[in-house]
């Protein structure tokens, strides 16, 4: 019966196979109801990318397009997110992309549904998921896109609008950046406004594309 807790299944954490690989972790996952969101969601929309590369970007949760195709960022912000990151020099078949809440969290409103927030213990329950993908990918750099992957990731002190754009040491990748999340770029008022903040997020994608390149000759440390 909708709505029943009785219905969930076994926490994250003991869904995550002992020998996590990213197929093992995408396998998994397809079957979590570890929180209510399974019920309505159309899938688990898993992080893809290379088993190892060098920079993992988090968003928030899979939004309407990727519920409905199984991958994350294929909507409009994917595609904004990608004509981003080819403009800043970052090929986006490199690179792992993620969400911090893996099914989509919507209310229906006539036959949209629209995004809905994911609240704190929704992004704890789901947040082991990420954590393994941080552990089977190991990359170099960690991009938070939005405040709710910013403040999984970093604590909820962080603030988008002052932090953005740096990039900081953390315990589980060389260094952390924050930014801000492609779909409040489309939601700017303004076409000038939404023109100017689509230049900022490049400047900060800039900013991973040339620590790329800095670090190229430098092993991997281990991280967490
Ligand atoms: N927004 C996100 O945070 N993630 C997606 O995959 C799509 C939109």
């Amino acid at each position: 019966m909708p709505g029943r807790d009785d219905d969930l299944g076994p926490p994250v954490p003991e869904l995550v196979p002992a020998r996590p690989t990213l197929p093992r972790l995408r396998l998994a996952a397809r079957e979590c109801r570890a929180c209510h969101l399974y019920r309505e969601a159309t899938q688990t929309v898993f992080g893809e990318g290379p088993a190892r590369a060098e920079v993992m970007f988090v968003g928030e949760q899979p939004g309407d397009a990727e519920d409905r195709a199984g991958h994350p960022f294929v909507g409009p912000a994917g595609r904004l997110f990608q004509e981003s990151l080819e403009e800043a020099g970052i090929d986006r078949s490199a690179v792992y992309i993620t969400n911090v809440v893996k099914h989509f969290k919507f209310i229906r409103r006539g036959k949209r549904r629209i995004h809905k927030k994911p609240n704190a213990e929704e992004i704890r329950a789901c947040f082991p998921w990420l954590e393994a993908e941080l552990g089977a990918v190991k990359p170099r750099i960690v991009v938070a896109l939005g405040a709710v992957a910013a403040q999984a990731l970093l604590g909820s002190k962080v603030r988008v609008t002052k932090d953005r754009g740096r990039l900081n040491p953390a315990s589980f990748a060389d260094a952390v950046m924050v930014t801000v999340h492609p779909s409040s770029i489309l939601r700017a008022p303004d076409d000038e406004t939404r023109r100017s903040e689509r230049r900022a997020f490049v400047r900060d994608l800039r900013v991973i594309a040339k620590a790329l390149r800095e670090r190229a000759n430098e092993p991997r440390r281990a991280h967490g």
